[in-house]
């Protein structure tokens, strides 16, 4: 079932994404060479805590970190460590989860340490762009099938590829409500969007094939094929209109 939230909800929802995305602005500025995985956890869990909300990936199905962080060839679910330093040249995704006053917020970013190549920049604009595409598409009156479609062409018109085993949801009360909303999918297909329903669209992109499998640690996601991933993620609530971006400043 999905559960449509209210305008009291979606207040709330509005607040929390606020707080996710401060905590992914102050990240972005804070990332340059030296810098730990871990460093960036911390900070975020610091300003997390100080908006009274709580970062929800920790203990999450006994996910060990507070937030995600992935370098290059990781795509999702990366853990924090002391000993992962960023290098100049690399792309960094982070994601951010948080429950305030018993609603979620959810968004990632990909960013560049420093210099990075053409290559990683473009893979990070077509996968801005797909978030894009899916988030226009997800308007009352279309269907589930039109935001996953909208995702898959925009990034494989331009020749890349999206990681089809994870999926944006649905978000609210939990991280993680139904729908699940696949970056692939068929046009007018699925179930009709309505009002008051709200999404994590989540798109993850790569050059290479697409296909990625999980680390021993059990958690962090590669390309089988080592090729750079990128991802951007936003909660967003559909209207009569234009769907409302939640996770933003
Ligand atoms: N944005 C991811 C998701 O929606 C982050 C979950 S990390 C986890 O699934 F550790 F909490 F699973
Ligand atoms: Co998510």
């Amino acid at each position: 079932m999905i559960v449509l939230k209210s305008p009291r909800e979606l207040k709330l929802m509005r607040e929390a994404g606020r707080i996710v995305a401060i905590t992914l602005a102050a990240l972005a500025e804070r990332i340059k060479p030296g810098i730990s995985t871990a460093q960036l956890e911390g900070w975020a869990v610091e300003i997390i805590r100080k908006h009274k909300a709580i970062p929800s990936f920790k203990g999450y199905r006994g996910y060990p970190g507070a937030i995600c962080v992935c370098v290059n060839r990781e795509v999702v679910h990366g853990i924090p460590r002391k000993g992962r330093i960023l290098r100049e040249g690399d792309i960094v995704s982070i994601d951010v989860g948080v429950i305030y006053r018993g609603y979620h917020g959810d968004a990632a970013i990909t960013v560049g340490v420093g210099e990075i190549s053409d290559e990683a920049r473009w893979l990070i604009e077509v996968t801005k762009g797909a978030l894009k595409a899916g988030i226009a598409a997800a308007r009352a009156g279309n269907r589930l099938g039109d935001v996953s479609w909208a995702i898959q062409s925009y990034a494989e018109s331009r020749g890349y590829n999206v990681v089809r085993e994870y999926t944006g949801h649905g978000i609210g009360r939990q991280m993680h409500e139904e729908p699940q909303v696949p970056n692939f999918g068929q046009p007018h297909k699925g179930v009709v969007l309505k009002p008051g329903m709200t999404f994590a669209l989540e798109p993850m992109v790569t050059k290479g094939s697409g296909e990625v499998k999980v680390l021993k640690d059990g958690w962090t996601v590669v390309t089988k094929d080592g090729a750079l991933a990128a991802h951007f993620e936003h909660t967003v609530a559909v209207t009569d209109g234009e769907a409302e971006i939640l996770t933003k400043l």
